[in-house]
């Protein structure tokens, strides 16, 4: 069940460089939202409210507190949308619309799971995280970024993850791309959670059909998204089970049942 939300900014932080979290006030989406779920967010706030953006954003719910009745969205600067939110202020208020998209479960057998993580991939997989470390299971994060100052700060990951870091300049971990990490650390994993870039998706799918991996890989995809609700058909992803849309039977899909070439046409 999704809602219309008016939801009041408690705060807005610059946690890595152009990486920006946002902190929401609101009990309710905090508890009706799920790892892998997202947001469609109105961007016309602030000093931009003038801009007149009549589409809404699609943002992954990051993290959420029950406890303190909060949630918040991790975002960067792409575009006029997402240069709207940065400049948002505390009490400014927001309109969404969630949570949308199949929420993930971690089935009960799973004991070790890796996450990968490509740029603004961890904003996906961080509530995921949170529930894997309250269930105390063994986590690796393999966390890959154009140099060390754009990583996610260790210091905010949950309890007990194991990180790996490959940056492209090497100022960070190895200097690779992230999907050179996995092969190190698939050995006793039950399962891979991946977001990220599309290449670095289609790397792993092909990996995985390769018999590079060992074990199942669920890949959060993105596509530009005008509804977010199952209407406009403008997310569609071709399966091996036949043509889904990623917002309302996504985001997440096991990567070796995508078929690649239709994510590439415009
Ligand atoms: C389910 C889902 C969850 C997402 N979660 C996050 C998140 O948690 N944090 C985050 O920073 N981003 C996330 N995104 C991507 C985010 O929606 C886009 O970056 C955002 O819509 C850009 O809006 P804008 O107005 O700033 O840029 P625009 O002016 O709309 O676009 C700027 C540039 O980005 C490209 N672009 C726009 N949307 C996308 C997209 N979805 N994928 C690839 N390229 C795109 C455009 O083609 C253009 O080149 C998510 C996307 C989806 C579909
Ligand atoms: S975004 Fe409209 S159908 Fe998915």
């Amino acid at each position: 069940m999704n809602h219309h939300y008016q939801l009041k900014i408690i705060s807005l932080k610059e946690v890595a460089m152009g990486l920006f979290r946002l902190v929401f006030q609101s009990p309710q989406l905090a508890n009706e939202s799920k790892p892998g779920q997202f947001l469609m967010v109105d961007c016309n706030v602030g000093i931009a409210s003038t801009e007149n953006l009549f589409l809404r954003r699609p943002l992954a719910v990051h993290r959420t507190n029950i406890k303190e009745g909060q949630l918040s969205i991790l975002f960067q600067v792409v575009g006029k949308g997402t240069l709207a939110l940065s400049k948002a202020t505390a009490g400014d208020v927001i309109d969404v619309i969630g949570p949308l998209g199949k929420p993930i479960e971690i089935d009960s057998s799973v004991e070790n799971i890796v996450f990968v993580s490509g740029g603004l991939g961890i904003a996906s997989l961080t509530a995921l995280m949170d529930v894997a470390s309250e269930r105390n299971l063994k986590i690796t994060l393999l966390s890959g970024a154009r140099n060390s100052y754009r990583l996610y700060p260790t210091q905010l990951l949950p309890e007990g993850v194991i990180e790996m870091t490959a940056t492209d300049d090497g100022s960070a971990g190895i200097r690779a791309p992230i999907t050179h990490l996995v092969s190190q650390v698939q050995e006793n994993a039950d399962i891979i959670y991946a977001c990220g870039p599309l290449p670095m998706l289609e790397a792993l799918s092909q990996m995985r059909t390769d018999g590079m991996l060992a074990v199942d890989t669920i890949g959060l995809l993105e596509s530009q998204m005008a509804c977010g609700i199952g209407l406009c058909k403008g997310c569609v992803v071709d399966t091996d089970s036949g043509t889904k849309l990623i917002c309302v039977d996504g985001p997440a899909f096991n990567l070796r049942e995508v078929i690649w070439e239709s994510q590439y046409t415009p």
